[in-house]
Formats: structure tokens, C-alpha cells, sequence
């Protein structure tokens, strides 16, 4: 897929470090974008450094840190079009008595908060330009209960309702806001299911109608269209890549 409108573009994405985030960094750096990477762990070597790249360490929970790491990154590679709110854990699967209060927030601080914060510090750039795109990272936990616990499931079906209600207040002004649903995706988050015997990975195959994990690459492929012109009339919706599993 090539896509030369993203040469040039400002891109920011969290969660870079790792799995997703990283791959969508990688895809739109192939583009010929620029991206200011943000994530709480150290640049990895395979993100090579370049011109085109901003990386930012910062936890996404902290939002002066947070805020500080946008604007080092908006100070080197200018204001970003593209917004790719990709940072996020799960919750150990724990249902609500499993979940302390301190838990719960700092799940929600994570995956949720963070995408708000991201969300008013570009959002008034954006629509200076009158232009700006959003890819939020939901789940299918987002739509469906058991693709995580209590917290997570909570945050991601949160994250859906906050996309949708940004994309109704700014679209008529340039603004496109939309989630990505993954399903079962092999990243380093969902290690756990690989150890041992790998019968919970197995398990999981077994359940999805494509009988396989994907690759963090098919989601940055998706997000490449995604955030794209041929997209322009995708509006706050949810985009589910998942193998079949919401089907059933
Ligand atoms: P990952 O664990 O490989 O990558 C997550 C990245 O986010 C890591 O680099 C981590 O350091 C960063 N991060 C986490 N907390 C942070 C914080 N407080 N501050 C700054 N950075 C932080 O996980 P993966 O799988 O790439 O997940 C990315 C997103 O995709 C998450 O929002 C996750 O919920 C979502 N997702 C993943 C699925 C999967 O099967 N892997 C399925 C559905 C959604």
C-alpha cells in the first residue's frame, strides 16, 4: 500500500514502544510521515533514529509529562494531523471484586484519560487547520464483555463513546474520530497466553472464525487507510479487526 498524501504529515503515536504502536510508528515512517513517538519505556533499537522521528518518553498517565513530551515533539516535527491514541494495558482480566479502586483508576488513567489528554492538547491545532484525524485503540473488549476485566472492559467501551461524541462536536470543523477494535493480535501484551504450553494462545486460535492471532502489522495497515483521504467519510464509528470473533 502506498500512500504518498502521508508524505510530509505529521503523526503522533502512543503506546510506540511496543506491539501496536510501534508497528503504526514503522508504517507511516515507510510513508514518508513524521512521527513523534511517545511511550513510557526507552526508544528501542528497532525504531532507528532519523530526522523523521520525535520519540518522547513519558508515562501517559502523568499529564504534565505527557503534555511536556507533545510539545518537545510539536517544537521538532510541527503540529501533528494525525492522532493515533494507541497506549494502553489490560487488567489481568479481574472481575469488579478483583479490582481495587487504585486498580481501576490506573487502568482508566491509561487507557482512557490519556486519549482525552492527547485529545485537548492537539485538538485546538487541529482545528486551526480545520483538519485532523483521530484512531483511537478500542477493543473488541469495547463491544463485548471477556476481552478483559472489569477495568479494561470498562475503559475500552468508554473509549468508543468518547470517539463518537468528538467526532459529533468537531466534524462539521475538519475533525474524522474513529476506534480500531482488535481482537487477538500477538504483541508482547498478551505474552501470558504464549507461556508455558501456549494452550490459552491455542485457545484463543481456536475460537477465532480465521483460527490465527494477526500480526501488529495488519492493525497499522488498517490505520494507514484508516487515517486516510480514502476514509474521509468514515466518521466515529468502530472499525473491528478481529478474525470473525465479534461475528459469533
Ligand atoms: P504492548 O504491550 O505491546 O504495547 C503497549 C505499549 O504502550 C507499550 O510500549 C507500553 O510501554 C505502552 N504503555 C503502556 N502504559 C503506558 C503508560 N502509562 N505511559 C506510556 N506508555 C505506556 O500492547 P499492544 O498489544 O500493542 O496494545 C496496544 C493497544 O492495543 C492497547 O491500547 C491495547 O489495549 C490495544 N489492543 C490490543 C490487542 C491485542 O490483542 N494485542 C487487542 C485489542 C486492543
Amino acid at each position: 500500500m502506498q500512500l504518498p498524501e502521508y508524505v510530509g504529515q505529521t503523526v503522533l503515536v502512543t503506546g510506540a514502544a511496543s506491539g501496536i504502536g510501534h508497528a503504526q510508528v514503522q508504517a507511516f515512517r515507510r510513508q514518508g510521515a513524521n512521527v513523534i513517538a511517545i511511550d513510557r519505556q526507552a526508544q528501542p533499537a528497532s525504531l532507528k533514529a532519523g530526522t523523521d522521528l520525535s520519540y518522547q518518553v513519558a508515562d501517559v498517565t502523568d499529564e504534565s509529562a505527557l503534555v511536556t513530551a507533545i510539545s518537545a515533539g510539536i517544537a521538532v516535527l510541527g503540529a501533528p494531523s494525525i492522532v493515533c491514541n494507541t497506549a494502553g494495558r489490560l487488567d489481568g482480566y479481574r472481575p469488579t471484586l478483583k479490582t481495587s479502586l487504585k486498580d481501576w483508576q490506573a487502568i482508566l488513567a491509561t487507557d482512557l484519560t490519556s486519549q482525552f489528554i492527547v485529545t485537548n492538547t492537539v485538538l485546538p491545532m487541529m482545528l486551526a487547520q480545520q483538519h485532523g484525524v483521530f484512531v483511537n485503540m478500542a477493543s473488541i473488549a469495547g463491544l463485548v464483555a471477556g476481552g478483559g476485566g472489569a477495568a479494561y472492559t470498562a475503559a475500552k467501551h468508554a473509549i468508543i463513546g468518547y470517539t463518537k461524541q468528538l467526532d459529533l462536536d468537531y466534524a462539521a470543523q475538519g475533525i474524522r474520530a474513529n476506534c480500531l477494535a482488535p481482537g487477538a493480535i500477538n504483541t508482547p501484551m498478551n505474552a501470558a497466553d504464549f507461556a508455558g504450553d501456549g494452550k490459552m494462545a491455542q485457545w484463543v486460535a481456536d475460537e477465532t472464525p480465521a483460527k490465527r492471532w494477526a500480526q501488529p502489522q495488519e492493525v497499522a495497515d488498517l490505520t494507514l487507510f484508516l487515517a486516510s483521504q480514502h476514509a474521509d467519510y468514515v466518521h466515529g464509528t468502530v472499525v473491528p479487526i478481529d478474525g470473525g470473533w465479534l461475528e459469533k
